[in-house]
């Protein structure tokens, strides 16, 4: 692998193979997103537990401290929103140089298989890879199901990955799910897990990322469940802990409730 590729991936992926990626890019189809309407607010107290943003070139200009930043996956995907026909009629939004301007670690680009908009998202990926490749510049490619959240099973994302690493994707992003292993497997590139709308219960987060590691993902690019959680904080402080310091579902629990102690006295 050339030098420029190997270093940038190893500044989104830590030196155990694992990564912690902090997702804030909603905002670029959801507008204003519950707990993000101040991204910089929100994420100063998480930023010491992650290993990369995954953010747009917007909030990164407006929100990013430039002097003193984790490692920035750059969201080049966009065009659509919540209330327009089809969350999956995406382009590539953001230019290579700007891509290189920002000094950003690595991109991230969503594909959604299945729907209407599957062949346009996949040639994005690709044409994306081609440029990106040639400046050593990792691309992590999203998984998306837009609103159909019932898509989320083994075949199928199975499915989405692989083709995802056919096509050039250093990285893939999916959904966890039941016998994730089976995802994992059938993709010859390193997989994470986004976490979707947020769980019920912290617990529930935590039992299915430890799941997900155990089965085979290095890592997670985990948003809502960790900044619109009650305790951000000691959500953040467990998963890290997860990913990094080999805790179970119980140990991250532990590390949790002993946090939101600490914060609430
Ligand atoms: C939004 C994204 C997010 O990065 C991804 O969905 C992870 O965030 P969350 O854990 O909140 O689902 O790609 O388009």
């Amino acid at each position: 692998m050339d030098w420029g590729m190997q270093n940038r991936l190893n500044q989104v992926i830590k030196d155990d193979g694992r990564c912690f990626f902090l997702p804030i890019d909603h905002g670029y189809f959801q507008g204003p997103t519950r707990c993000l309407e101040n991204p910089a607010e929100t994420i100063k107290p998480l930023l010491s537990y992650c290993d990369a943003l995954f953010v747009t070139r917007g909030v990164l200009r407006s929100a990013i401290d430039a002097d003193n930043s984790l490692p920035i996956i750059l969201r080049v995907s966009g065009g659509t929103s919540m209330v327009g026909k089809d969350l999956a009629n995406e382009e590539v939004t953001t230019s290579i140089e700007e891509v290189i301007r920002l000094n950003a670690s690595a991109v991230g680009i969503s594909i959604f298989i299945g729907s209407d908009y599957e062949r346009q998202t996949l040639l994005n990926l690709s044409k994306l890879v081609n440029k990106c490749e040639r400046y050593g510049i990792p691309v992590m490619a999203v998984t998306a199901v837009g609103k159909e959240l019932e898509k989320r099973d083994a075949r199928y994302l199975g499915l989405c990955c692989r083709i995802a690493a056919e096509l050039g994707a250093r990285i893939v992003k999916t959904y966890w799910c039941p016998d994730f292993d089976k995802v994992v497997d059938g993709c010859p590139v390193p997989v994470v897990m986004a976490g979707g709308p947020k769980c019920e219960t912290e617990k529930q987060v935590f039992e299915f990322v430890y799941d997900g590691m155990q089965r085979g993902a290095i890592g997670i690019n985990l948003g809502r469940n960790v900044w619109q959680s009650k305790q951000p904080v000691a959500t953040a402080k467990a998963l890290q802990a997860i990913i990094h310091k080999g805790a179970d579902t119980e140990g991250a629990q532990e590390i949790f409730n002993q946090t939101k102690n600490n914060e609430d006295s």
